[in-house]
């Protein structure tokens, strides 16, 4: 008797968190203040109406935000690696979600590579790739023919392919859906501002705009091109460059590096382990980065001017621009649930990460390390491919294999 009554109440409890599930039909992922209040009191949704705390979430954003039905839900992972990779797990394993149909927008603002685009522009994702998950040297103490100090991990030159693999190296999301929602992202006028059209006009090098940094130089777009996800808040042509290359190189050459920011790789891989366990769909993932600033100085600008001092005029437009084109997103979702949406946008690319964790062949890396089913691996499998595949590299950390030439 004494224990039946709170074995009642904890029983009536977990009935009724059961049946109070929320079943977001767009989840968006913000990753600090700016990014998540843009969102906030605006005409077509109100997402502040159903605070949810979340134990794990980050001790500055304990909750998620609703919608009162629950459709479109908001929350804030924290910036860089650790803090989304912890969020999103937190968020995958909450009882108060079921987000088996959920589509997830990754709305955050990054720095731009000027070859490919320019600030204030909207960028879609196919690939994230993590980029400073490699050896680093200072560049001082290298033989002069190394070109930069990063070099891959079991590797001993920056264009050999990594052999030192932790598994979340590169993922790759689906890509007709990346289509969709830039298609979507393109009905919406971007914003800008003065600042940051004197800004770009500066890496415009001859005088018809063109030159290597022409993107750069062009107004705000839309572009489908990835996504860079580094701790390390890194500067200059010279790392732009050799992280462009690292991309190219990782994705076997189909990535191009155009946007840079601390968090993706991490919510990936939180978003792949709860795909394996049934708790979300991968094939569902938006990346949309806005440009904020350039990566990269213009020529003949300092590095640290480009960085510390220099007014780019981007960073509103930015965050600005994440609301006007992923609010189109949203409504896009919403409008074509029952026709399209519920159901889900068949990928045509490989969907997943390095290790093939959720099944497939991926299309960059040493291919699947799973042997038929995810069930089959074990240490003793990778053991094994390790040495079928080679010698190891003493003393390495890391899924370490040889690859074929
Ligand atoms: C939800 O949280 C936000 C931000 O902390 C707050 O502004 C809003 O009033 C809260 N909503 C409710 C219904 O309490
Ligand atoms: C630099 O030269 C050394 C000695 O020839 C060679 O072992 C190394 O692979 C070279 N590195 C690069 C990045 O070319
Ligand atoms: C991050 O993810 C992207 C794509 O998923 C992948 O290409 C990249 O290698 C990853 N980067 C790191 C450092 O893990
Ligand atoms: C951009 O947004 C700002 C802040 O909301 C607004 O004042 C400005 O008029 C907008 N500019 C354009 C070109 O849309
Ligand atoms: C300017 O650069 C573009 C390449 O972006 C090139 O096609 C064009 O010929 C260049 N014009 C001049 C005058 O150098
Ligand atoms: C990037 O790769 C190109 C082509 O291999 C090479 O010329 C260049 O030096 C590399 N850049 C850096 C910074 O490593
Ligand atoms: C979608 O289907 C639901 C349930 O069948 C229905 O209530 C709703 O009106 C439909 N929405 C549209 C936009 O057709
Ligand atoms: C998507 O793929 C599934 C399984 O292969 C198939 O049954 C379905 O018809 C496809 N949907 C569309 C819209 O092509
Ligand atoms: C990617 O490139 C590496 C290094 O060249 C190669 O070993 C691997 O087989 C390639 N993977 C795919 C899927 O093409």
């Amino acid at each position: 008797m004494l224990f039946s009554i709170p074995l009642a109440l904890i029983t009536l409890l977990l009935a009724s968190s059961a049946t109070a599930r929320i079943a977001p039909k767009v989840f968006i992922i913000s990753m600090f203040d700016p990014e998540a209040e843009i969102w906030w009191n605006k005409p077509e949704f109100d997402i502040l109406a159903n605070n949810i705390t979340v134990p794990g979430f980050s001790p500055l954003f304990p909750d998620a935000h609703c919608t009162a039905d629950g459709e479109i839900c908001q929350l804030v992972t924290g910036e860089a690696e650790i803090n989304a990779a912890i969020t999103l797990t937190a968020l995958t394993l909450s009882p108060s979600f079921d987000l088996t149909k959920t589509y997830f927008l990754i709305g955050g603002i990054g720095g731009i590579n000027p070859e490919v685009a320019t600030v204030s522009s909207v960028t879609f994702a196919r690939y994230a790739v993590q980029v400073a998950l490699q050896y680093e040297f200072d560049i001082r103490e290298l033989p002069s023919n190394y070109t930069t100090g990063y070099v891959p991990q079991g590797s001993t030159r920056p264009d050999e392919y990594p052999s030192s693999i932790y598994g979340t190296e590169v993922f790759e999301v689906n890509n007709e859906l990346r289509h969709i929602a830039a298609n979507f992202a393109r009905k919406a006028t971007l914003n800008d501002s003065a600042e940051a059209i004197a800004y770009r006009a500066l890496y415009a090098t001859n005088e018809t705009g063109g030159g290597i940094y022409a993107a750069g130089a062009a107004p705000p777009t839309v572009v489908e091109c990835d996504v860079a996800t580094s701790d390390a808040y890194f500067s200059g042509k010279l790392l732009g460059e050799a992280f462009s290359n690292y991309t190219t190189l990782v994705t076997n050459g189909t990535g191009v590096y155009c946007n840079t920011a601390q968090e993706d790789n991490a919510s990936l891989e939180a978003l792949i382990r709860a795909h394996a366990a049934k708790l979300v769909d991968f094939s569902r993932i938006i990346i949309m980065r806005t440009a904020s600033d350039m990566d990269r100085p213009y020529p003949g600008q300092e590095a640290t001017e480009n960085l510390f001092w220099a007014n780019q005029g981007a960073f509103t437009p930015a965050v600005e621009n994440i609301y006007l084109a992923g609010v189109k997103i949203v409504e896009g979702i919403l409008g074509g649930w029952n026709s399209t949406f519920e159901r889900g946008v068949n990928a045509t690319n490989y969907v997943g990460d390095i290790f093939g964790t959720i099944g497939g062949t991926p299309d960059f890396g040493p291919g699947t390390v799973f042997e038929g089913d995810q069930a089959s691996l074990s240490r003793r499998g990778m053991m094994k491919r390790t040495l079928k595949k080679g010698k190891q590299m003493k003393g390495k950390r890391g899924f370490v294999y040889k690859l074929r030439r």
